[in-house]
């Protein structure tokens, strides 16, 4: 049965990438053995875990100074893991607060050192992303979230300024290019865009580590990770080694670039249908628009559980609202195919068909 997965994450993967996946875990290269039983020391899975960084670099395009690492404790782990690494009495952090991801990076933050709130879309419950804000001048890094995957809502526009970033790119690392050199740290969970949930990928410029006093639990210091290539302790082998996959998937769909067509293409498809149908409606600011997670509701929301039961019964999944908006939430990361996007909305035409 073909189903269509719209989940937040853990999300849908490419399906050749679950096929290998399995393959590896029953009989890796044939080698009598399981992927999960190899040892990390081993040349297989440093093969893995080498390859797997230079496929990060090769599809952003990382310039030399910046280290690729997969490790563990999900993007919540980076929340604080960036400010105790960065962040001491004389540095400083903003934040812009696009919804509930970095909100609870500010609150993690600010454990460690100042952070300035320079904007915040709360007002609106996050329906938009500020723009035209200050950033004071004595700000070092500015984390920013640039998906927000309850929300719906995208940075299309990077913030205008000379401060270098730390960001959020759990919910959309490899779905467009991006100018690696305005950040600064880019952090992601990989169960979203990537990979199934047990590691997060640190993209870090290694110039801005050890300048700050502070003793830095060794598990907690990008050097450390650094120095021993993400094996200081057993990594997480198997999501790294889907990781792999994944991006070898991306660059030979064509790399980011096909990636942002691809997904701007499902993007246009799904809002178009979502303003054109009288029983629907978006919920993000539309120049802000998520090109990875699509948020929408009902006029009427008594029809929420029948429109729900018609798209289950054509094979859709994953597509209930976060609590937090209620209605819907279309995931459309890249592995999704325009065909199940193109399911779900003839699921809402029929639905407007038999009830408007
Ligand atoms: C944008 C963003 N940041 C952070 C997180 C938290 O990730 P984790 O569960 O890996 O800690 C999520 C999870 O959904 C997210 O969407």
């Amino acid at each position: 049965m073909k189903m269509h997965n719209f989940s937040a994450g853990p999300a849908i993967l490419p399906a050749e990438v679950i096929q290998q996946t399995a393959q590896s875990i029953a009989n890796y290269n044939d080698s009598g053995l399981s992927l999960m039983e190899m040892s990390h020391r081993g040349p297989d899975i440093v093969g893995i875990m080498k390859n797997a960084v230079s496929l990060t670099k090769e599809l952003l395009g990382l310039p030399d100074g910046y280290e690729v690492l997969f490790l563990t404790g999900g993007a919540s782990t980076q929340f604080f893991m960036t400010a105790m690494n960065l962040l001491d009495a004389n540095k400083k952090f903003a934040l812009v607060d696009t919804g509930t991801w970095s909100s609870k990076a500010y609150k993690e933050i600010t454990k460690f050192g100042p952070c300035d709130l320079v904007a915040s879309s709360k007002d609106k419950n996050y329906s938009y992303i500020p723009k035209g804000y200050d950033i004071p001048s004595d700000t070092n890094y500015l984390h920013l979230t640039s998906n927000n995957t309850i929300y719906g809502t995208q940075m299309h526009e990077w913030p205008d300024t000379k401060v270098p970033y730390i960001t959020d790119m759990s919910s959309e690392i490899f779905s467009r290019p991006i100018d690696i050199s305005r950040h600064a740290l880019i952090y992601a969970g990989a169960q979203k865009n990537m990979g199934p949930a047990g590691t997060t990928m640190v993209i870090v410029k290694k110039d801005i580590l050890g300048q700050i006093e502070r003793d830095i639990p060794t598990m907690l210091d990008y050097r450390t990770h650094i120095a021993k290539e993400s094996s200081f302790n057993t990594p997480p082998v198997l999501p790294i080694y889907v990781c792999m996959l994944t991006l070898e998937w991306v660059k030979k769909m064509g790399g980011v670039a096909a990636m942002q067509k691809r997904n701007a293409e499902k993007a246009a498809l799904l809002y178009g249908e979502i303003d054109r149908n009288s029983l629907f409606k978006g919920v993000a600011n539309i120049e802000d628009r998520s090109h990875m997670n699509v948020t929408f509701v009902m006029h009427d929301e008594a029809h929420n559980d029948a429109f729900m039961k018609l798209a289950t019964a054509r094979n859709c999944s994953g597509l209930k609202g976060h609590r937090s908006i209620g209605g819907f939430r279309a995931s459309t990361y890249n592995a999704l195919d325009i065909a199940s996007v193109q399911v779900l909305v003839d699921a809402m035409k029929d639905f407007e068909n038999q009830n408007a």
